[in-house]
């Protein structure tokens, strides 16, 4: 370092320290700092564009967009949209299929909404955006202007408006300090100049954001984000030694992330580039007049409006936005609703009991996710097709459904309760909550963002009576098979036997490891099992036989499996003699079975025939779609398509 540097490095450093623990008070954000300077100088590994995942290049461009209202101009926008396949084919009356839109936070990009695209791009047209600067978006302009909160709303709601179609809706997903920009679009209240304004049907926010850090932490984030830029890359580099390892990734991951989670975060640590965090960060900053913040991220006034279904989902061990953040969100959605049913008593009846039966939910003690509300919406997946029947049904009926709740028919009984309008397109303000056991990054960390996807999210994660009486009629665990394995029916989290805890508490000497190739379906929590249990996700499709792909990466998942498994055994307490690997579908049948018996075949000498009847004998009947035997005996006759 040349004595200058050194002398002005010197200078900055004490400041910089004072902010440090401000910083992390501050709930951590400015740890989002990356390393890396620019694109040009990231490994491979790093690099937003090779690393696009296929899904998300097939379907993006990079467009430039003029904000409406600030008429700023930002040349080069990454747009990921995919457009329903069936979109055409599904109703449009009265209104179409909602628009899923993913807002990423400070730091982040589309690629995070990865997985979570993957499941829910078959439900629904879906649009993301990497900001500018962000992800695969062009840093420009480089003005601070343009990245204001405002700004950077303005700029998402022109995007929206490019995309949705006639009489669409819109829901949100954001994560982050995306989350106060998705409450400010949401917020009817706001003074948007977009005419007629979006319909947003719902907002999820995913580790939301409640409002701005107090005056005095503004002050000294401020002073911060003056520290030189190669002070800050310094920073950067100390806080991320250790790659995947590194202090900033667990920050963000929590104490449970596996690996493959830690890889992620740190590729994205690695691709948030200095000078637009900085822009970002400052921009999202408000300016306190007596005691009073105006401008930068939105507080209160956002989200306590809202009137729209909204579900909050913070992680457990989140320590960037707490947990403790969405029960401020909920505790002031509770006051507004109060606070809107003492003036509906001084004004008609008619108004304020549509808005009571809300305000009930919203004003519950407890966490009022359970109960059912039959014409509600309870998920992103079910705003989608089921609507549709909804809707059309009642329409048939010659009901009308489709008013504004609000404003009551007069055909309907002052006081009758049970009134509730089917009417999805103004679905009412209603508030759901979660905490999953996860960090910062649960839409990305493998095990968390299945459940995700499955609560909230997909309808994949609805048991049908059927489904569930089929499931509850199987045998829970088979009998050992080969020595190596043992096949499961699904565990539910729900259930009193087959759930996590009460496995693991039987099964934990035993079934060391858990290999779960369903697709994204059923939901449990992998973490419940435990110290003792490991749990893989190998997501494969169901009742078509598994490629010759997914067969290979089964049998090397299986063998760094069992390698594992002898090292751990020697070293680990309470291991029987007989561990095994536990795999589990839906039911363990059919798609376990085949996968299970190539293994035996091509690991442990057995001979087709043989590897079936094995199977078979230990998880009564076996494999019975004989597309799959059919398959199998193919697969191992030698014969070459
Ligand atoms: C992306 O596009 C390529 C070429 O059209 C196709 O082969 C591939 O399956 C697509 N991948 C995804 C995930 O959509
Ligand atoms: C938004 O951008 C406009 C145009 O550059 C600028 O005048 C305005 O101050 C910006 N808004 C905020 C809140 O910074
Ligand atoms: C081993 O098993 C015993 C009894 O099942 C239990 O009390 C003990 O905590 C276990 N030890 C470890 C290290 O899991
Ligand atoms: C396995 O496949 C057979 C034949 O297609 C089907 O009838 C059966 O229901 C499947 N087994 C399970 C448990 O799903």
């Amino acid at each position: 370092m040349s004595p200058r540097l050194f002398t002005a490095a010197r200078t900055v450093v004490p400041q910089t320290s004072v902010g440090l623990g401000l910083t992390l008070a501050l709930g951590g954000a400015l740890i989002l700092y990356r390393m890396a300077k620019n694109r040009t100088t990231m490994p491979g590994s790093r690099d937003p564009e090779t690393t696009d995942p296929a899904l998300l290049r097939n379907h993006s461009e990079i467009k430039s967009f003029k904000a409406a209202r600030s008429g700023i101009t930002f040349p080069g926008i990454r747009i990921f949209y995919r457009r329903h396949p069936k979109a055409d084919e599904l109703p449009k009356a009265p209104a179409p299929l909602p628009l899923l839109v993913f807002i990423h936070g400070l730091g982040g990009s589309v690629a995070q909404f990865h997985p979570l695209l993957t499941s829910l791009s078959n439900s629904a047209s879906c649009l993301a955006i990497d900001f500018p600067g962000c992800g695969r978006s062009q840093f420009a302009p480089t003005s601070w202007d343009a990245y204001t909160t405002e700004n950077l709303t303005d700029l998402t709601e022109t995007i929206i408006n490019d995309y949705v179609e006639e009489d669409q809706g819109v829901v949100l997903v954001a994560h982050s300090m995306g989350t106060a920009i998705a409450a400010d679009i949401a917020n009817k209240r706001a003074a948007h100049r977009l005419i007629p304004p979006l319909n947003v049907m719902g907002v999820i926010a995913i580790c939301p954001l409640s409002g701005p850090p107090p005056e005095a932490a503004v002050r000294n984030f401020r002073r911060l984000l003056w520290v030189p830029e190669f002070v800050f890359n310094l920073w950067r580099a100390w806080d991320r030694r250790g790659g995947p390892k590194s202090a900033s990734v667990k920050r963000f991951v929590g104490p449970g992330g596996d690996l493959e989670a830690r890889e992620l975060q740190d590729r994205f640590n690695s691709q948030s580039r200095t000078p637009v965090f900085r822009r970002m960060a400052w921009g999202s900053l408000p300016v306190y007049i007596d005691g009073k913040p105006t401008g930068g991220l939105f507080g209160k006034s956002s989200w306590a409006d809202l009137d729209v279904p909204i579900f909050l989902i913070g992680g457990h061990h989140d320590t960037v936005t707490p947990p403790k953040e969405a029960g401020k969100i909920e505790e002031m959605l509770r006051a507004a609703a109060n606070g809107r049913i003492s003036e509906n008593k001084h004004h008609e009846a008619g108004a304020s009991y549509s808005e009571g039966s809300a305000l009930g939910e919203a004003a519950a003690p407890v966490n009022p996710s359970s109960v059912p509300r039959e014409h509600l919406p309870q998920s992103v997946g079910e705003i989608s097709q089921d609507d549709f029947a909804r809707k059309k049904a009642s329409q048939e009926n010659g009901e009308d459904s489709f008013e504004d709740p609000t404003t009551p028919g007069d055909h309907q009984e002052p006081g009758s309760l049970s009134y509730i309008p089917s009417q999805p397109i103004h679905p009412r303000k209603m508030v759901k909550s979660a905490l999953l056991p996860a960090g910062h990054a649960l839409m990305y960390t493998p095990a968390t963002v299945r459940i995700l996807a499955g609560l909230y999210l997909s309808r994949e994660g609805k048991w049908d009576v059927k489904n569930l009486a089929k499931w509850k009629g199987v045998q829970p665990v088979s009998e050992p098979i080969g020595g190596v394995f043992r096949a499961l029916k699904t565990l539910r989290e729900v259930d009193e036997e087959h759930c996590p805890k009460v496995f693991a508490a039987k099964w934990g000497n035993e079934i060391k490891d858990i290999i779960d190739i369903s697709h994204a379906d059923p939901v449990y929590d992998p973490q419940s099992f435990g110290n003792s249990i490991k749990y893989h996700k190998f997501p494969t499709v169901s009742k078509i036989p598994p490629t010759d792909a997914e067969v290979a990466g089964f049998i090397n998942l299986v063998d760094k499996v069992r390698e594992d498994q002898k090292q751990r055994s020697s070293s680990e307490a309470n291991w029987s003699e007989d561990y095994v690997i536990g795999v589990h579908c839906h039911y363990g049948f059919n798609r376990t079975g085949y996968f299970v018996v190539c293994y035996l075949i091509e690991r442990c000498g057995y001979g087709v025939q043989k590897a079936i009847s094995t199977f078979a004998e230990a998880r009564p009947n076996g494999i019975r779609h004989s597309h799959f035997l059919d398959r199998l005996f193919v697969r191992y006759s030698g014969f070459k398509e």
